[in-house]
């Protein structure tokens, strides 16, 4: 049976990448049907409202969606819509796999991570107080409810996965009552999985063991806004943002997206790459359960990237956005 799902198509190359991942799922048979809306930025100018009441109405009604990225106004007392969005539909665990593919030239082959990033709390709830003129306090907020629930996340996806170790990643040498409620969760979750490997890592020495020794991290798990930096930093090791897909998942509601925001330096050029949306549809399908069409997927994108002659100029390619679509649909 055909699944409804709700799809937003942002702004910059949001549009353009969205419309190319629909054209594949539909090469693909996806059992979906879609309900599109346009939000963000270009929206806002034109209706007054960055996500539209109807866009909301649909997500609520179908809840799973498809979201391309939005830029975030810069002023007018604009908060993030995606952090908006995360907290509304209580999206907590933030899931991006970081995997080296073959095709493209980077200096680290031997990538498989998947960052679990807690996407409700930490610094991003956005409670900064002015004290006075010169003084500005921001609230890290850390909680025991929210911290399990995202630790347990990657102790069973591990588990589900048939990875070997989840690593604890904080600063708890410092906010030694935040990050270190945090770490003392995980070491009590951790005792729940001795199938599991487990240790923890403080979040400076992570980012060099990162560069330095990517291969030895497998399912790593951490507050917020380590989650954030880390991600991008992952995506710098397997070739760019084009590449790191991302699911957002809560108890009712999920949704799914590419990391990489609205790149409006090539927004309208036809030259982004819409590998990170597509691979984020890809665990969309898996979500639903329609493993066989994620797979077909994935591996007719394999084959494109492997075989290394379409790829989109990020990779080093000179290929369009549409002439990469048409090489996954020709494989697929
Ligand atoms: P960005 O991720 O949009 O771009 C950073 C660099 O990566 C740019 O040089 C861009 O051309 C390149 N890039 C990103 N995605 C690409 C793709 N698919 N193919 C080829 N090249 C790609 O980050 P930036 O410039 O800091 O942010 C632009 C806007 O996006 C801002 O308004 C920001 O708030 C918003 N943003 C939205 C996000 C979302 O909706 N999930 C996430 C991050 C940023």
């Amino acid at each position: 049976m055909e699944r409804v799902i709700t799809v937003f198509k942002g702004d910059g190359i949001g549009p353009e990448i969205t419309d190319c991942v629909l054209d594949i799922l539909r090469a693909a048979k996806a059992p979906l049907s879609f309900e599109i809306f346009d939000v963000g930025e270009a929206e806002w100018r034109r209706n007054g409202a960055l996500i539209p009441d109807a866009a909301y109405a649909s997500f609520d009604r179908n809840r799973v969606l498809l979201k391309s990225p939005i830029t975030t106004p810069i002023g007018h007392g604009f908060r993030s819509l995606n952090v908006t969005l995360r907290k509304k539909y209580d999206l907590y665990a933030n899931i991006r796999p970081a995997r080296s593919s073959r095709a493209v030239r980077t200096p680290f082959p031997q990538v498989d991570m998947v960052i679990f990033r807690e996407n409700t709390e930490d610094l991003y709830v956005g409670e900064e107080e002015q004290i006075d003129a010169d003084t500005v306090h921001a609230k890290k907020i850390i909680t025991r409810g929210a911290s399990s629930r995202i630790i347990r996340d990657a102790f069973a996806y591990a588990r589900a996965h048939g990875r070997k170790k989840v690593t604890c990643i904080h600063k708890a040498n410092i906010l030694k009552l935040s990050d270190g409620l945090f770490l003392d969760i995980f070491n009590q979750i951790a005792a729940e999985y001795p199938d599991i490997e487990h240790d923890d890592k403080i979040i400076d020495n992570t980012c060099m063991q990162m560069v330095m020794n990517p291969g030895q991290f497998d399912v790593m798990v951490m507050p917020n806004l380590y989650g954030d930096l880390l991600s991008d930093l992952a995506s710098g090791l397997i070739g760019g943002l084009g590449l790191l897909p991302s699911s957002n998942l809560g108890t009712d509601y999920a949704m799914f997206e590419a990391v990489h925001g609205s790149a409006p330096d090539i927004a309208g050029k036809g030259i982004a790459n819409p590998t990170a949306l597509l691979w984020s549809a890809c665990m969309m399908l898996e979500y639903l359960g329609e493993m066989d069409c994620a797979a077909n997927i994935r591996r007719a994108v394999d084959q494109v990237l492997n075989q290394g002659v379409c790829l989109t100029p990020d990779l080093h390619g000179a290929a369009t956005t549409a002439e990469y679509r048409d090489a996954i649909i020709a494989a697929l």
